[in-house]
């Protein structure tokens, strides 16, 4: 399983990086404006700030919302950086721009997916990922980690190789649930993937045997 962090922020992403399993970035134009990266210039910097801390595929995500635009995009997104994954709205435009980067071999990230028939287009489209937003279907009541296990049936009868990146995780239960429903990636914020260290009993152990050595010494 892969770990993607969820944010623009650059000491996070040091930080995760630092710690040896970060295998990439995603981002949106929210994670951007909320670390105040605001105007078109200064969010190409930062994504090639990104792109030289991290060793993996850092997702870009496109404006343009009709086909022509989000190609375009795309392009310049794709050349300022070989890290780069050109993240592509659900939309039927989304659709036809993910399947003229996969014929050119550009990787895409389908984003803001939140139906098992979202992403068999975006499979059929030849996406590199899926993103389904876990979190923001368990803020309306329904099932996340459903659809989840939805995409990865889909996928397996066909041995689609779209990635299912399970995006908008929000807490470590939702990274060990996507863990044993075979999800391949997920992003997720810091707080998410630190917190799968924490046990009071590791801690407690690791004091006694502290304190242990120590009665010799
Ligand atoms: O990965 C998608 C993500 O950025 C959305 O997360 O927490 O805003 O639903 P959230």
């Amino acid at each position: 399983m892969k770990f993607f962090i969820d944010t623009a922020n650059i000491e996070q992403i040091k930080e995760a990086q630092d710690m040896g399993i970060l295998d990439g970035v995603t981002t949106n134009p929210s994670l951007m404006a909320k670390e105040g990266i605001t105007g078109h210039d200064n969010i190409m910097k930062h994504y090639i700030s990104i792109c030289n801390i991290v060793d993996g595929d850092v997702s870009a995500e496109v404006i343009a919302t009709d086909y022509e635009g989000m190609v375009r995009e795309g392009e310049a997104l794709a050349d300022l950086h070989g890290q780069i994954v050109v993240k592509l709205p659900m939309i039927k435009d989304g659709i036809k721009a993910c399947k003229y980067f996969s014929d050119k071999g550009i990787k895409t990230n389908m984003t803001l997916v939140f139906s098992p028939g979202q992403a068999l287009l975006a499979a059929k489209a030849g996406a590199t990922y899926v993103s389904p937003f876990i979190g923001r279907l368990d803020d309306i009541s329904t099932d996340g980690l459903n659809l989840i296990a939805e995409i990865r049936l889909i996928y397996d009868n066909y041995g689609f190789e779209t990635e299912i990146l399970a995006a908008s995780v929000r807490h470590t239960m939702h990274v060990i649930d996507c863990a044993k429903l075979g999800a391949d990636v997920m992003t997720g914020p810091l707080s998410s993937i630190t917190g799968l260290l924490k046990h009071p009993l590791t801690d407690n152990g690791l004091a006694k045997f502290l304190e242990d050595y120590n009665k010799g010494n």
